[in-house]
């Protein structure tokens, strides 16, 4: 499911000089650059990507065995077992005290929803599963929506918007341009349809990390933040509720994010390199 994008495919043997002399141009404007860690070499790049293959067969593997009457439990169980049938490390589990290897999101949860036995997929419900690979010490980290037997209209489109949201972010994350044209872009199209994107949560730099800089917000302002530069891995991924945009933390577990008006949340999560000539997609 890997997407390329037009033109050459991004190799560090081809980036210093053609890049190094937009950087020099654009520091001396002022603009904030990426630091040189966040633009990833050759061997680095070979060792992300194999992660991200191994995360794409998982979402791929969930697509295919995801269905009505499940407990989220047995998502994460599929989870912990592909992904170490694969010599890989579920990058969830044990992350800060997390002790699941999956974030399975239903309905009114947001994101982080805990998998448990107790708690089974249902007829109508809209499912946001989020996985995250370490591989030869490598990070890759996406996640999709699934819908459970018969979605309300309502809920369908939800989950559509939600979709072209991440899609127009990732589209918009081309080489030279800068983050806060992607949260623009994203939260243009989520309240022109009259939804509104939740503002605690953002992408990030992954790959040498589960979580690293920068912040790849899903809201804000045409030509400012970071300059987006070829070699870079980050995730677009945002996060779109149907009412409010205000969440909470469930104290019970202290990880569940639920919107605080009830209704319900959607998100896609894609993993991108930026390259020379646009970005490719690593994992979706
Ligand atoms: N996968 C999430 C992300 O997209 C992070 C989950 S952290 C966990 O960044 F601890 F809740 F698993
Ligand atoms: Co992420």
């Amino acid at each position: 499911m890997k997407k390329e994008s037009k033109g050459a495919r991004f190799t560090p043997s081809n980036y210093p000089e053609a890049v190094e002399a937009n950087i020099q141009k654009y520091k001396r404007e002022g603009i904030r650059l990426p630091m040189r860690h966040m633009l990833r070499t050759g061997e680095q790049l070979a060792g992300i990507r194999e992660s991200a293959q191994i995360n794409t067969a998982l979402l791929e593997y969930i697509s295919a065995n995801i269905h009505e009457g499940m407990s989220t439990a047995e998502i994460d169980h599929m989870v912990y077992a592909f992904t170490t049938d694969h010599d890989a490390i579920p990058a969830d589990f044990l992350y800060e005290g997390y002790t699941k290897s999956v974030c399975v999101s239903i309905n009114d949860v947001v994101c982080h929803g805990v998998p448990s036995t107790k708690e089974f997929l249902k007829n109508g419900d809209i499912v946001n599963v989020d996985v995250s690979t370490i591989y030869k010490g490598y990070f890759s980290d996406a996640s999709r929506m699934y819908l459970i037997g018969e979605v309300s209209p309502e809920m369908q489109r939800l989950v559509q918007i939600s979709k072209e949201c991440r899609d127009i972010g990732v589209a918009t994350a081309q080489p030279w341009a800068r983050l806060g044209d992607v949260g623009a872009a994203i939260q243009e199209h989520a309240e022109k349809n009259g939804y509104s994107v939740v503002q605690e949560f953002c992408g990030h730099g992954v790959g040498l990390k589960f979580h690293e800089d920068p912040d790849v917000e899903p809201i804000g302002k045409r030509g400012t933040g970071m300059m987006i530069v070829p070699g870079m891995t980050f995730t677009v991924e945002p996060m779109i509720n149907m009412g409010r945009r205000e969440i909470f933390i469930d104290e019970a577990d202290g990880w569940t994010v639920c919107t605080d008006d009830g209704l319900p949340s959607a998100q896609w999560e894609s993993m991108i390199l930026i390259t020379e000539s646009g970005n490719e997609v690593l994992t979706e």
